[in-house]
């Protein structure tokens, strides 16, 4: 006798019928009928926290109705689910305006204003939410941290430990944690909050899930205009690891870049890849041309007179010392055609196993 498996659950969402995993959280089932809800303390990364409760849906399984958060429920077997009631929607708002009168002016919000509008004042506009609503209780403040890459205003901070998590769970860098409680809670970096002091790498993760204006890049923010930015779809070329990026441009000029999530990467950038690839292509120190060093000076050279030195050279230490006197070093930063290629002329060209890649360290 064969005991059937069941891989597939039926869920509806808004009427719309679908097969989901059995795994599948209520969320996931959601999303894949093609709707959505804010979700302000989730990062798919680390896991549901369900503290924020912007995801609360109607449900009902077996006859029997009930409210659960999206992000942490289970989808069970032919549940239906309402993602905007008019109980849900007003309750939505209710909480978006409750987190607004915590946080300084939407109108000055830094991730809005100089990158995409932020997933707070997002949904605070799909709902119609009023930022005035209820009394201002601005509790946090901005910290003072002169590290070059990231602006901490938590004047817009709402407390959905996004950042906390993503630093000390998928990171493991343990740089910042929550101080104070209920209220009074406020984001710190141990001993005296400064980052450049504190275990942080700079991999950018913190700003770069920040639901709101709170954590933003300090290279970046003030010096574009979000409706002007273009991104651009890419591969960090520093290493050979080659996370996704956006690189941003603002009238065909670099900004810097971003993270692309839906790269294999999921997101992870070193402080290179998140803060400095872009760089060096301003850089005045950039070869754009082949220099050949005369008499202890370099010297603009063209293609030609470069080439026909390296082969006069390179083959005059092989003929003289041997084959295996030289060694080729190809680099991460070039495609893995270039690098197939240079092993190549290494073995077959100069007749050496000596070839390595910098990637390999
Ligand atoms: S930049 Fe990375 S290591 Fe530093 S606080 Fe943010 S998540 Fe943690
Ligand atoms: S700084 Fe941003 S990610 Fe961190 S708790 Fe505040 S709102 Fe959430
Ligand atoms: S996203 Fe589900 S409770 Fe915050």
């Amino acid at each position: 006798m064969t005991t059937e498996v069941k891989n597939k659950l039926n869920v509806e969402v808004n009427g719309i019928e679908i097969g989901c995993g059995t795994e599948s959280r209520v969320l996931d089932a959601i999303r894949a009928a093609g709707f959505d809800v804010p979700t302000l303390c989730y990062d798919e990364r680390i896991g549901p926290q369900g503290t924020c409760r912007m995801c609360l849906v109607d449900v009902e399984v077996d006859g029997q109705q009930q409210q659960v958060a999206a992000c942490t429920a289970f989808a069970s077997e032919d549940m239906k689910v309402e993602t905007h009631s008019d109980s849900i929607t007003d309750y939505r708002k209710t909480i978006l305006e409750l987190l607004l009168s915590e946080t300084s002016s939407p109108a000055n919000c830094p991730k809005c204003l100089s990158f995409k509008k932020c997933e707070l004042h997002t949904a605070a506009e799909e709902y119609g939410a009023k930022w005035d609503a209820f009394p201002s209780l601005v509790v946090r403040e901005k910290a003072e941290d002169d590290n070059p890459f990231i602006q901490r205003d938590y004047d817009y901070c709402i407390s959905c430990f996004r950042c906390t998590n993503v630093c000390n769970d998928w990171e493991q860098a343990g740089a910042i944690t929550v101080e104070g409680r209920g209220q009074d809670n406020s984001i710190a970096s141990f001993f005296n909050n400064k980052l450049l002091e504190s275990p942080c790498t700079f991999c950018g993760q913190c700003i770069n899930t920040c639901p709101t204006g709170a954590l933003t890049d300090k290279k970046i923010v003030g010096k574009t205009k979000a409706e002007d930015l273009e991104r651009t779809k890419t591969v960090c070329p520093y290493c050979g690891v080659g996370c996704g990026i956006h690189l941003l441009t603002e009238d065909g000029k670099l900004k810097g870049t971003e993270p692309d999530f839906s790269a294999p990467s999921r997101g992870s950038l070193c402080v290179k890849g998140q803060f400095a690839s872009w760089e060096f292509v301003k850089s005045e120190e950039r070869l754009k041309y082949p220099l050949i060093k005369e008499n202890g000076a370099f010297k603009r050279a063209s293609w030609d007179e470069a080439l026909d030195l390296i082969t006069e050279r390179f083959t005059g230490f092989r003929d003289e010392s041997g084959p295996d006197s030289l060694v080729c070093w190809s680099s991460a930063r070039s495609v893995t055609e270039a690098n197939y290629l240079m092993q190549k002329f290494a073995r077959i060209g100069i007749g050496t196993n000596n070839i390595d890649n910098c990637s390999r360290t």
